[in-house]
């Protein structure tokens, strides 16, 4: 059986890491061709990661490069008209998060894949991290009794790029960017629990200059199942990328690390390369992490998708779980906006979720 085709739309970030998981951990992909909006930086990514072709049209990649897949990497306002191109033409998504920008997108997106029968692959990798995975079986196995309460906190200085400050093209700050993995987490744990009700509280601290949108956030989730579930968010907490979760059960509680916890500990005088993502330093003492795609679960995630298109299987996570954190993300900017509980369901119109809060 000949490899899956891919093609993978944007060059940036994510793209090096969904390259570095296909050709170290995915034999059965193939990625054929890349797109970028610059011609010239679309053919260098594909040197560097010997890719045979390279496009500055997305509907010309999608078209002639001969993909069964196209994986979306591209920034959160591209996320619904790049699926939609694609599932109209017959081509399975991967699509990073978050799903979209509003629910309305997120609809279209799964109805016309649905229409066309192509898989809607949402990717969030903490449903596939080592780690986090070891914790849920363990909690499955009934280590630690019932869960009634789940921590999960994702955190850095900021990220990388302009457009993720600009909320007309991210839809908001740092809930739409990394709040997202905490409530898509949520599900993931409580087997799809139904949320009740929403609160959240944020503010812009580090960032006032350069976005509206919000750059510290926590959201406390309540699902009717009775568990509470705490997502702690922020792009002004330096010393590099922190993930974490913490489960507790009515028997036990556990905790995992996906950065401190999979790293050596180093102090140097003199500093060196490259110690983790957003690390700012790399002198006195710091965390030097290893196998940083693997251990966040990004190889076993593509790899999951491939053998969903290969073995026509269906995805563990969906464009439905998408839409349900979208969801989440709407109904805490608007408790945060005005200052009580948001009952869900929860689905205002809006241009972008942030407007929730902002106005
Ligand atoms: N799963 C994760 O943990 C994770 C981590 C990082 C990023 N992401 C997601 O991946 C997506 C891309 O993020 P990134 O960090 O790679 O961003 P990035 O800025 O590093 O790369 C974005 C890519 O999109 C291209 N692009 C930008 N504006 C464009 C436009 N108007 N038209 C066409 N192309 C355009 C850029 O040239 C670049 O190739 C985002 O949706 C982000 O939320 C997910």
């Amino acid at each position: 059986m000949s490899r899956t085709k891919v093609a993978i739309l944007g060059c940036g970030f994510i793209s090096d890491i969904h390259m570095e998981s296909y050709e170290r951990f995915v034999p059965d992909a193939e990625v054929v061709a890349v797109y970028s909006r610059d011609i010239k930086k679309a053919k260098a990514f594909a040197d560097k990661h010997h890719i045979k072709n390279s496009y500055d049209s997305m509907d010309a990649i999608i078209h002639e490069s001969g993909c069964e897949v196209v994986d979306i990497c591209l920034p959160n306002f591209l996320h619904a008209q790049a699926t939609i191109k694609a599932a109209k033409a017959k081509k399975h998504i991967i699509i990073e998060k978050p799903l979209a920008v509003t629910l309305e997108e997120a609809d279209e997106m799964i109805k016309v894949c649905a229409e066309e029968n192509v898989k809607l692959m949402y990717a969030e990798e903490l449903c596939f991290a080592p780690k986090y995975e070891r914790v849920r079986s363990l909690v499955k196995e009934g280590a630690i009794g019932d869960i009634y309460m789940l921590k999960q906190a994702e955190k850095h200085s900021g990220p990388h790029s302009d457009w993720f400050y600009d909320v007309n093209l991210a839809g908001g700050g740092v809930l739409m960017d990394m709040g997202c993995h905490a409530f898509g987490w949520f599900f993931w744990m409580l087997n799809n629990a139904k949320v009740k009700n929403v609160m959240a509280t944020m503010n812009t601290v580090l960032h006032k200059g350069r976005t509206k949108g919000e750059d510290n956030s926590v959201v406390i989730v309540e699902f009717e199942n009775g568990a509470i579930g705490i997502a702690e968010n922020s792009w002004a907490r330096h010393g590099g990328m922190d993930d974490h979760c913490e489960v507790y059960g009515t028997d036990g509680l556990m905790y995992a690390d996906l950065f401190r916890g999979n790293a050596a500990l180093a102090y140097s005088r003199k500093g060196f390369g490259y110690a983790m993502e957003k690390a700012d330093t790399t002198t006195g003492w710091t965390f030097p992490i290893f196998e940083e795609a693997f251990n966040q679960g990004y190889p076993h995630e593509l790899k999951h998708f491939i053998d969903c298109v290969r073995n026509n299987k269906q995805p563990l996570v969906t464009g439905e779980l998408g839409r349900k954190v979208l969801e989440v993300i709407y109904a805490a900017y608007a408790s945060a906006g005005q200052g009580k509980k948001i009952e869900l369901p929860f689905a205002p119109v809006v241009k972008k979720p942030v407007d929730l809060w902002l106005k």
